[in-house]
């Protein structure tokens, strides 16, 4: 109980936070169908403050979300922490589960999970345990980050990660609910995109993977720290796929002649792939190694999908 009294005071100052936030309105998630992307955001909120930073997260990387939705949802009552609510007694049931309603259909597509949660009495409230315990997370990275009145995120990830001790839990950060898309992207890039830059390039032109020696260059570099990418390319000239990344990456522009089988980057923001000459003011990322024929079968069409992924 001292425990408890020791996080009146900030928790006051959230007089913001109620469940009023209409739970029904916000609960429209279904049992998710992963994408190409091998990152997921999942995340836990009763008053909406980790699922901003969650919808942050999941727009900057681009990728599938998840909400941990329980079986039954938390009123105003569950969470009124100063009397004795259910939200406190979980916390302080060492055997609390919360059922949780939808699940995951195949979390094997994900390499890597952006978990978010509220801190509960200074640790994540037990439906992440239900969450963590109910798929096998081995060898997956796990990114977790919480929303708190005011307390650090402590123990509470720590104590997470033991139960799913086979994944690969990175030091986790608090936030405050008033964080901002940036402040959630610049660190997503200082955790995140450190795994990513250490791993090897994979190019798929319409799911095939293809054998490609990759420059030496700040531009490829990058490139790998925005993975996963798919990239819609449409035919241009009749020596080209292009097609537009999204964002802009460090370039080198200068004039160079390319052969079947370069992959360049247009301008910072655009990559480019060909089946027959040209040439123009491009930055070399990189090279397929196929045969001018064998190009000309995967390019020469209106348009291709382009997969660009970490291993
Ligand atoms: C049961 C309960 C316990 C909480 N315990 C703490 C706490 O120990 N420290 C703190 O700073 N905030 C605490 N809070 C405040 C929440 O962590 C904070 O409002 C959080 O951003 C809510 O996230 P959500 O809107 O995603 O549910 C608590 C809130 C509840 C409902």
């Amino acid at each position: 109980m001292k425990k408890l009294l020791t996080f009146i005071l900030p928790m006051l100052i959230l007089s913001s936070c109620t469940a009023n936030n209409s739970q029904s309105d916000k609960h429209t998630s279904r049992t998710i169908t992963p994408g190409d992307n091998n990152v997921l955001v999942a995340y836990f909120s009763v008053t909406n403050n980790t699922e901003k930073l969650a919808e942050y997260a999941k727009e900057y990387l681009q990728s599938d979300i998840f909400e941990i939705i329980p079986t039954q949802e938390y009123t105003a009552a569950d969470i009124d922490y100063n009397s004795d609510c259910r939200a406190n007694k979980e916390q302080n049931d060492e055997s609390a589960r919360p059922e949780i309603k939808y699940t995951i259909s195949d979390i094997s597509q994900y390499d890597t999970i952006v978990l978010g949660y509220p801190i509960w009495w200074g640790q994540a409230p037990k439906i992440l345990y239900t969450f963590v315990e109910s798929y096998d997370l081995s060898n997956k990275t796990i990114l977790p980050f919480c929303t708190s009145g005011s307390s650090p995120i402590g123990s509470s990830a720590t104590n997470l990660a033991k139960s799913a001790p086979n994944a690969k839990w990175l030091e986790g950060k608090r936030f405050p609910s008033s964080a901002d898309k940036e402040e959630i992207g610049s660190w997503l890039d200082q955790n995140l995109q450190k795994e990513e830059g250490v791993k090897n390039m994979k190019l798929l032109i319409d799911d095939i993977e293809l054998n490609v020696t990759w420059e030496d260059n700040d531009s490829v570099k990058s490139l790998k720290q925005i993975l996963p990418l798919t990239i819609r390319m449409h035919e241009y000239g009749g020596f080209e796929q292009t097609g537009a990344i999204g964002k802009s990456i460090t370039k080198n522009d200068s004039q160079i002649d390319v052969v079947p089988g370069d992959v360049v980057l247009y301008q910072g923001s655009a990559i480019s792939i060909f089946y027959d000459n040209s040439s123009w003011s491009y930055t070399r990322l990189g090279h397929i190694n196929l045969s001018k024929s064998e190009l000309n079968d995967l390019l020469n069409k209106s348009e291709v999908i382009l997969h660009l992924k970490g291993e």
